[in-house]
């Protein structure tokens, strides 16, 4: 595996492939491997000849007071990881290469991007877009994979493939949970013992919204017992939505009849912790 950190060096290494007719797969990701990164690379291994993962803290999808500085690191051990997957690039660049001086270009979607996290974080998406944007003009690649907890983040992605006719597959993998149910997430890292403990029941309370809209339930009936369950189980959490979507236009639905999709953002501590799951209708 070779570590590149300049841009234009793994552009050029990627057209060459492509030049060659091999395919590219890319997994973007922020670093600090889990279970649930591995599980990306290791679908990405098997969908094309070449496989490029990225580790970039993008300074552009976080807010002014969000964990930019906190971000938890660990290079050399994700380095390894993606040596032990099978990656033949780790693509580091620093920030002011991503970002070069003058730096005026962005991509926003609309619509999709605006409720949910993009309501709780504004410019969070557009970040993402843009560098996402960037990672695939650089590696060219021919199917990107994403994990389906940032559900929103996934749904932004394929419309802004879609809408620029950007010629890579985007495919999505389930949720990573700890053996309790915990969604994998970097930022579990920041969790006091205490605060763990009661993390689990951000998933708890996902389940019970399909165990209850699985038994008849309509959407009121099934926010109000999963608030109440909250309440008892999560003092220490915050809620910041739990929300019923559309799982591809994120737009608010009002009953079971299509998909929908749990959607729930949560800070426990110092962490903003999300989870979701798809509901299908009852045939
Ligand atoms: O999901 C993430 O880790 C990030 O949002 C991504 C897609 C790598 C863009 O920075």
């Amino acid at each position: 595996m070779k570590t590149i950190v300049d841009p234009l060096l793994l552009q050029n290494q990627c057209l060459a492939w492509r030049g060659e007719g091999k395919s590219i797969a890319v997994v973007p990701t922020m670093g600090f491997f889990h279970a649930g990164h591995e599980s990306l690379m290791r679908q990405a291994r098997t969908l094309a000849d070449k496989l490029v993962v990225t580790l970039f803290v993008n300074p552009s999808q976080f807010g002014p007071g969000e964990d930019l500085g906190a971000y938890p690191r660990k290079l050399e051990q994700d380095a390894a990881i993606a040596q032990g997957h099978g990656a033949d690039v780790l693509f580091t660049p620093a920030a002011e290469e991503m970002y070069a001086p003058g730096h005026s270009t962005w991509v926003e979607v609309g619509g999709v991007s605006q409720g949910l996290c993009g309501a709780s974080r504004p410019g969070h998406f557009r970040g993402v877009t843009t560098v996402v944007a960037k990672l695939f003009s650089l590696c060219q690649p021919t199917v990107a994979v994403f994990g389906e907890k940032d559900w929103q983040q996934l749904a932004v992605i394929r419309r802004m493939v879609r809408d620029l006719f950007l010629p890579v597959s985007i495919v999505g993998m389930p949720i990573f949970r700890e053996a309790d149910g915990l969604a994998m997430s970097s930022r579990n890292a920041y969790l006091t013992p205490a605060e763990r403990a009661e993390a689990v029941h951000i998933s708890h309370g996902v389940f019970l919204a399909r165990k209850l809209a699985l038994q008849g339930a309509s959407i009121p009936e099934v926010k109000a017992g999963v608030l109440t369950y909250w309440n008892t189980h999560l003092p220490l959490g915050s809620l910041d939505y739990l929300q019923f979507v559309h799982p591809e236009t994120m737009q608010p639905v009002e009953n079971f009849s299509t998909p929908v999709l749990v959607a729930v953002a949560m800070k426990v501590g110092k962490a903003r912790l999300i989870d979701n799951c798809l509901i299908a209708p009852v045939a």
